[in-house]
């Protein structure tokens, strides 16, 4: 995959994102990649977690692909906003080239003391490392396949952000959500923009609550599970 061709897209909110030809997969929704991030990883995952357990310190989240970093972005804001500690684990089989990143412009979009600030310090971290990049924000980048990837750790929340099912079908199998499933605390969530049926079976099979959700822009629905 990391030698496949790809295309910067602008999504319809201005954020821009990576189209995969051979794959026909975008890396977000065009829609609205920052749209699409921001309702279902921090309004359905992190707000969520946090107005359930309040006093988190620090609140564990698993990435499941780094990719642009959108999602790690988004997290890392939130933590120095709302002055909430985050440990955050992301896993990245295909790192992405920084000359590609650059391409992009995030600073463009975010302004360039936000990306100085919340962007490109994610992208200079690390791999296989643990950075402290703020008092609030811990992150730990691997170059991992989630399929391989074991942790004596476990999380509140898992952001399920892997390709869809017709380009990876091996993430998304019952196999997949129970390896994602063992990885959550008890009352761990996991959520993703994913609302395909034969996905809700599998947490289901693995021991996890399921509950369809509204999705964003351009998405009926999407999925979100609970660990009981
Ligand atoms: C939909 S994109 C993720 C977008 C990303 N969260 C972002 O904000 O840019 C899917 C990502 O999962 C990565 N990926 C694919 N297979 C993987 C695997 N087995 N383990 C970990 N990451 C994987 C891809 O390389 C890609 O970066």
């Amino acid at each position: 995959m990391q030698t496949k061709s790809k295309e910067i897209i602008a999504t319809a909110d201005g954020s821009p994102s990576i189209y995969v030809p051979e794959l026909k997969e975008t890396y977000h929704s065009r829609h609205g990649a920052q749209t699409e991030s921001t309702y279902v990883f921090i309004e359905k995952g992190l707000q969520y977690w946090l107005e359930k357990n309040p006093n988190t310190d620090p609140v564990r989240i698993l990435e499941v692909g780094f990719g642009t970093g959108l999602n790690a972005f988004l997290t890392y804001a939130y933590a120095q906003e709302n002055q909430k500690p985050i440990f955050y684990e992301t896993l990245e089989k295909f790192p992405l080239d920084i000359n590609l990143l650059q391409a992009m412009d995030f600073d463009a979009f975010f302004g360039s003391e936000v990306s100085q600030q919340y962007f490109w310090p994610l992208h200079q971290s690390a791999w296989q490392a643990t950075s402290k990049l703020d008092s609030f924000f811990e992150f730990s980048k691997r170059e991992d396949d989630f399929l391989n990837y074991s942790s004596s750790q476990t999380f509140d929340l898992i952001f399920y952000d892997a390709f869809g099912a017709h380009a990876q079908p091996d993430l998304w199998t019952e196999e997949a959500m129970s390896k994602a499933a063992s990885l959550l605390r008890p009352d761990g969530v996991w959520v993703s923009y994913c609302a395909k049926g034969s996905v809700r079976r599998a947490l289901e099979a693995s021991g996890l609550v399921a509950e369809r959700l509204p999705g964003p822009p351009g998405k009926r629905e999407m999925l979100r599970a609970t660990k009981p």
